[in-house]
């Protein structure tokens, strides 16, 4: 199979995994916070379909059959820090091989549409991991877990 198709694929296989892995949360999530934190996995995976529709319609423009492999395995009682750094650990991965591996890859193949829509998802995970950060810093878990991945470098001293 040519690079680009296979190269997305796995992308959106990927994607998929972090979509499911969102809705899921968004119909479990339990607590004080359980509204907005609701309503934040919601818009999240909204924003991931619409990137992985996309993603899988590319593959279509370039000649290719959208193949998906997606195994996803939740376990019950997650706590909602958890699932909100959990879900920032998962952006933040994505972004990283968006980065190093999947964009590089496209680019040497000329692919530059892909390239593209590859650097919007990239924009798009490292803003949801934000937002998953900077909600789970109502207890003060997921800012210290941002400032250890190097999320937030600090400039001065503190
Ligand atoms: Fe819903």
């Amino acid at each position: 199979m040519e690079k680009r198709i296979k190269t997305l694929n796995a992308i959106v296989s990927d994607e998929l995994g972090l979509l499911l892995e969102t809705w899921n949360y968004h119909w479990n999530v339990e607590g004080a916070n359980f509204a907005s934190v609701h309503k934040l996995f919601e818009e999240q995976y909204d924003g991931l379909q619409e990137l992985i529709d996309e993603m899988a319609e590319r593959v279509r423009a370039l000649g290719g059959v959208a193949e998906t492999k997606v195994a996803v395995e939740i376990s019950a009682g997650t706590p909602v820090a958890k699932m909100l750094s959990g879900l920032a650990e998962r952006h933040e991965g994505l972004s990283a091989k968006m980065g190093k591996k999947w964009i590089p890859v496209l680019d040497k193949e000329g692919d530059v549409g892909s390239v593209d829509l590859l650097t919007r998802a990239l924009q798009m995970h490292d803003k949801m991991a934000w937002m998953l950060r900077a909600t789970g810093a109502v207890g003060g878990l997921a800012v210290s877990q941002g400032f250890r991945a190097g999320l937030f470098p600090l400039t001065g001293s503190r």
